[in-house]
């Protein structure tokens, strides 16, 4: 009986990623089918706080699981972030009787709904949403398959003409404080070196390959840029490298691009799988958890454990790209 009254709502925060509407659509299904009162939240925290909350149906979460983006809109939120903030959105929540939230989102959004749970009395489940991929305690966060294969398909096309031209290209791609879009997009296209913020002061090592390549014949080259290294962005590196070695190159950031697009079907898989398991996870009264991937299985796994800090690259990877580009 009380499982019939039992009032759930989701929103998406932070940056979209693609699979993200797979994910809400699934769980919205889910909570309708398990006989719950489904509710939407647009924009985000910020949303929360305007009390932009609308009660759905499994048919308004039709014709959205190919779309990209977020249905629900979302937001960075400012005010979420203040004491005074949560406070209002835990007092709009308990005022529209929602007993559990779900928040799909990367490391910001969950930090923000750990805190939220210090004044919000119901229960809160993540589904970690993010094309970063960077998120600890889960092998993998949404959005992250289709933004790697939007870059992949970006740069075949700059490696023609940069085949064309004997050029070298530095692409810069998404990654605030992480490497792994970067490293996966390099080994995927066969770059010849990778730039990540998890490795520090690595410019001489990289243009002492570039130049042994080029006395092996190498007439162009590729080498991906995590927009978050420490020698700050594609721009700037390529200035240092011509002014302190004479290395020309050509820059393409490839930006927002990668957030945008159709979904992958693992992202429709994963998202929906998430979706899903965030309604059992409440069923089963868990709180403060998100739905991690762990050995490719979806676990529960605490807040705590998400916002630790960020997922480690493998040195490994690092290395193979090398080896492989080489
Ligand atoms: O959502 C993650 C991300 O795409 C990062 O890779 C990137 O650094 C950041 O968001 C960009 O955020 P915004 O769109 O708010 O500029």
């Amino acid at each position: 009986m009380y499982y019939s009254a039992m009032k759930v709502a989701v929103l998406t925060s932070g940056g979209d990623a693609p699979g993200m509407n797979a994910a809400a659509r699934a769980f919205i299904r889910r909570a309708i089918w398990e006989g719950y009162e489904a509710h939407g939240i647009y924009h985000g925290y910020e949303g929360l706080l305007a009390k932009e909350i609308k009660k759905l149906s499994s048919r308004d979460v039709g014709m959205i699981i190919n779309q990209g983006g977020t249905f629900l809109g979302t937001s960075r939120s400012e005010r979420f972030k203040t004491d005074e903030g949560r406070q209002e959105a835990a007092d709009i929540l308990k005022a529209k009787k929602i007993d559990a939230l779900c928040v799909i989102g990367g490391d910001g959004s969950f930090r923000g709904a750990l805190n939220l749970s210090e004044v919000y009395k119901g229960q809160i489940v993540g589904i970690p949403g993010t094309i970063d991929n960077d998120i600890p305690g889960t092998e993998y966060t949404i959005g992250f398959d289709t933004a790697v294969e939007t870059a992949v398909w970006a740069i075949d096309k700059i490696r023609d003409t940069a085949l064309a031209h004997g050029r070298l290209f530095l692409v810069e791609v998404m990654g605030r404080n992480s490497g792994q879009i970067a490293l996966s997009v390099a080994l995927s296209c066969g770059a010849e070196d990778v730039v990540i913020p998890e490795e520090k002061n690595n410019i001489e090592g990289m243009v002492k390959r570039i130049r042994e390549g080029r006395e092996k014949g190498k007439r162009f080259g590729i080498i991906v840029v995590a927009e978050g290294h420490d020698e700050g962005g594609a721009i700037k590196l390529a200035q240092t490298m011509e002014k302190d070695y004479g290395l020309e190159s050509k820059v393409s950031i490839l930006g927002h691009i990668q957030r945008g697009g159709t979904p992958s079907s693992y992202d429709r898989v994963w998202g929906s799988r998430m979706g899903e398991a965030a309604v059992r996870f409440i069923k089963n009264q868990y709180t403060n958890v998100f739905t991690a991937m762990k050995g490719g299985q979806l676990v529960p796994a605490y807040l705590k454990e998400a916002v630790s800090g960020i997922r480690t690259v493998e040195p490994e990877m690092v290395q193979l790209v090398r080896i492989v580009g080489s």
